[in-house]
This record gives structure tokens, C-alpha cells and sequence, in this order.
């Protein structure tokens, strides 16, 4: 029996996504093996991997001055690759300027100084990652070489529900987490990254949404399989990708423009995302701590009052088929995941077993 499996990553991927590759697991196309036998150089994955870029850039309407790269090292290279590729960009002050607003933008800030110095142009950090700052705040550089975002915190459950603007200055952003969620106007963005493995398909291969011009400017030390130039040029096979995990982000991708796209994507998360925060603010037993204008629709952490009834919650959640519920270890409590492939009968279950839970309490 399948369970609802509000994972933040590797995540649930959609049922008829998952039966399709059942069913071409043994004989793809005719060809007597699977997508994952098969060489990369071959005609059968190059239709596969064409189809997908070209699928993704048609659900996300992204403009032909970007190019489309599938990676590996997950978004966690890309807070290495990215400052590697444009730190060094020709015009710029070597300085990466970064808006921290959780965990994962905290960690491309980590990470950035490796390459370059850095400005912290915003925090939220005193006030416990609970909004974004307001972006009239930010301390941009003027001639910073990029400015860093996470529009979406999958740990603090904290979303961007506005437009990033970095004027001149190229805008990045890890869009891990909420890509395919809702529209994006990507000519407003030099970089954007995401992990597959919460909104596109299986762990394994990363997207990098790439503006043509800042492709070329890689630091030396920057490893020929990190530099997008080469897998630029190379169509995204400098090295042997990862065939089964593009394989599966294909069929994922078809499946959304089957189910109408980011448009319906947006209606969806929504609709299922105010449920929940609804029904959280309406109760007496669990909190969301985040800013009402900053919550995420992806990510939705909350916590029990009583803190000694976690465990209950979290095993007896389990017991009616609501799985990985437990919060990311850093924060505790309790995290639900309402990614694409989460269907609404998953959040109103998860609603009617929390208040259960709370009436017994
Ligand atoms: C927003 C965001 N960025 C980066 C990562 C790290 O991704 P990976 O483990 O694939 O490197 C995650 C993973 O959960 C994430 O949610």
C-alpha cells in the first residue's frame, strides 16, 4: 500500500510517474534494456535527455539567453561550483553578496568564502529565520559579481513571496526545494540550481539554469567537470551524466505538463499549503513560528506544545500511513512536505489525523 510521504528530500514522487517506469523497466522503447543500461552517447538517451531540457524549458518558460545543464554534487556543489564560475567575472568586484534566511542559503555563505569575500547583505538570523528580510533593507555591493538567495528554506519553512531584484548585478538563486512550484520570470535570474530530488525527480542529478554570458569565466582551480563552459559545450555529457535519474525527471516533467503546468502547480500548493497553516493557527495544540507572509507552501514545519507528546505523534502518524513527518534535526518538531507530487487527499488526511491527535490530547 502506498503511504502519503511528506518527505522533505528524497521526496514522493507521482504515482503514475513511478508505474510508467515500471512498465519500461525491463524493455525501454523497444530497445530490450532499461534507461539505465543504456550509453549515454546512444541515440535512445540523447532523445531522453533532449526531451527533458526541452520539457523543463517549456513548463518554466525559460528564455534562449539561458542554457540548461544536469550536474551532479547536488545543490551542496553548486554553493562551491557557482562562486568557482563567477567570482572571477570579468567587470565585477570580487565580492558574492548573500541574503541568509536559513539553513541552506547559511550554507552557501559557508561555502562562498573559499572562493572570494563576502558581504552579508541581509539576515533574518536574530529573529530566528522566521521572515525574509525586507528586501528594501538589503546591503547590495554595486558591482558585486552575484547576489545570492534561497527563495525557498526547506529547514526554516520560510518562502520569498515576492520578485528578488539585484538590479544589474546577476541574481542566484537555490531554487532546491520550490522549483516547478509555481511561474518564475527566469530572464530576472543569471543562475538558478535545484536538486532534483524534491520537485523534479530521484536524488542524483542537479538542474543549473545558467544566462549565456556568465558561462566562461571559471577560476583555474575550478575542476573541468564544475565548469560550465564545458558542460556547456558538451550538452551536459562533459562526464557520463546520471542516465536514470534524468531518465526519471523526464517522465516527471511530463506528467506536470499533463497536469497542467506551473500555473496549476501554483493553484495547488496553494490551496493545499492554506489548509494546513489554516488548521495550525487554528488549534490550541500545534504553532508555526514563521511570519505569515514568509511561509513556505513547500515546506511546512510545525510543533507540538506539549513537546513530550512528539514521539506519540510521529508513531502514531505512522501507524495511518503519513510518513516522515519528523522535523529536520536541527530544528525538531515536526516538518510536512507539500511538494508537486503531494496530492490534496495527502494534506487532508494528515489535517483529519491531527485533529484526532489533538482531541485524544
Ligand atoms: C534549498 C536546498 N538547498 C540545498 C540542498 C542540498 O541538496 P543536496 O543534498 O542535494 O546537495 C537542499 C536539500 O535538502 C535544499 O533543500
Amino acid at each position: 500500500m502506498r503511504v502519503f510521504n511528506f518527505s522533505a528530500g528524497p521526496a514522493v514522487l507521482p504515482e503514475p510517474v513511478l508505474r510508467q517506469a515500471a512498465e519500461e523497466m525491463l524493455d525501454w522503447h523497444g530497445t530490450g534494456m532499461s534507461a539505465w543500461e543504456m550509453s549515454h552517447r546512444g541515440k535512445s538517451f540523447g532523445s531522453i535527455i533532449r526531451q527533458a531540457e526541452e520539457d523543463l524549458r517549456e513548463l518554466l518558460a525559460i528564455p534562449s539567453s539561458h542554457r540548461i545543464l544536469f550536474m551532479q554534487g547536488g545543490a551542496t556543489a553548486m554553493n562551491a561550483v557557482v562562486p568557482m564560475n563567477l567570482s572571477r567575472r570579468p567587470g565585477s568586484d570580487s565580492v558574492i553578496d548573500v541574503v541568509h534566511t536559513g539553513l541552506w542559503s547559511g550554507k552557501a555563505l559557508a561555502e562562498a568564502p573559499k572562493y572570494s569575500r563576502v558581504n552579508l547583505a541581509a539576515s533574518s538570523e536574530g529573529q530566528g529565520f522566521t521572515s525574509v528580510p525586507d528586501q528594501g533593507q538589503w546591503q547590495l555591493t554595486e558591482r558585486a559579481a552575484y547576489v545570492h538567495v534561497c527563495p525557498n528554506e526547506t529547514v526554516h519553512g520560510v518562502q520569498f513571496h515576492f520578485q528578488p531584484d539585484a538590479g544589474d548585478v546577476p541574481l542566484v538563486a537555490d531554487m532546491s526545494s520550490e522549483i516547478l512550484s509555481r511561474p518564475v520570470d527566469f530572464s530576472r535570474y543569471g543562475v538558478v540550481y535545484a536538486g532534483a530530488q524534491k520537485n523534479i525527480g530521484p536524488a542524483g542529478v542537479v538542474v543549473v539554469i545558467v544566462r549565456e554570458d556568465l558561462i566562461g569565466h571559471a577560476m583555474d582551480c575550478c575542476p573541468s567537470v564544475f565548469d560550465w563552459q564545458h558542460v556547456a559545450e558538451q550538452k551536459s555529457m562533459f562526464n557520463t551524466p546520471p542516465t536514470g535519474a534524468i531518465y526519471l525527471c523526464g517522465l516527471v516533467l511530463q506528467w506536470l505538463k499533463r497536469k497542467g503546468g506551473v500555473v496549476q502547480m501554483e493553484k495547488d500548493s496553494i490551496e493545499k499549503s492554506a489548509m494546513l497553516y489554516d488548521f495550525i493557527d487554528n488549534s490550541r495544540l500545534y504553532t508555526n513560528p514563521v511570519a505569515s507572509d514568509s511561509r513556505s507552501r513547500m515546506n511546512v514545519p510545525f510543533f507540538l506544545r506539549d513537546k513530550s507528546l512528539e514521539n506519540g505523534f510521529l508513531a502514531d502518524a505512522e501507524r495511518n500511513g503519513l510518513v516522515q513527518l519528523k522535523g529536520h534535526r536541527t530544528m525538531g518538531g515536526m516538518r510536512a512536505s507539500l511538494y508537486n507530487a503531494m496530492p490534496v487527499e495527502g494534506v487532508e488526511a494528515l489535517i483529519r489525523f491531527m485533529r484526532d491527535f489533538e482531541q485524544k490530547h
